[in-house]
């Protein structure tokens, strides 16, 4: 099953130079391809379209602040089953409860900077790809 899944790699991952790292795990995935990468600082605009369903929430304010607080890469990966594997190659939310070997797992510890965001669903997937490439909608 081919999809595509929208990945970001969150301001923390920049600033601590591991954007190599990660590209290059998800590179090594089998079949899996990098179709669409862009560095970019992202407006309060983009992000309140982006995570529309999390108003309210209590981490709502602090996740926007957080993630306007530098560059991220914003990237569409293509391949098997990617959506689903992508999430796992994040691993949990909470760095602390992530899977030794994921992203998160390795390389996180406090839950806002946890690295890496990846869509949860196919139309999840759809609905981000537009935000971040409207050319590749
Ligand atoms: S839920 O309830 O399952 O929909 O929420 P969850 O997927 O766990 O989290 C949604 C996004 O909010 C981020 N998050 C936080 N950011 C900052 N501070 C706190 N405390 C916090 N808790 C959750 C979480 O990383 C998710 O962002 P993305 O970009 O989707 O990974």
């Amino acid at each position: 099953m081919t999809q595509r899944t929208l990945v970001l790699l969150k301001p923390d991952a920049v600033r601590r130079s591991l954007v190599g790292e990660i590209v290059s795990r998800i590179e090594r995935k089998a079949g899996w391809r990098i179709t669409a990468l862009e560095m970019r600082t992202l407006d309060r605009a983009t992000l309140e379209q982006h995570y529309a369903e999390h108003v309210g929430r209590p981490f709502y304010e602090p996740l926007l602040e957080f993630m306007s607080s530098g560059p991220v890469v914003a990237m569409i990966v293509e391949g098997e089953r990617v959506i689903e594997g992508m999430r796992a190659l994040a691993g949990a939310t909470d760095p602390i409860a992530a899977a030794p070997g994921s992203i998160r797992g390795d390389y996180g510890v406090i839950v806002r900077e946890n690295l890496v965001h990846a869509s949860d669903s196919e139309e999840s997937a759809e609905r981000e790809v537009k935000i971040f490439f409207p050319g590749r909608a």
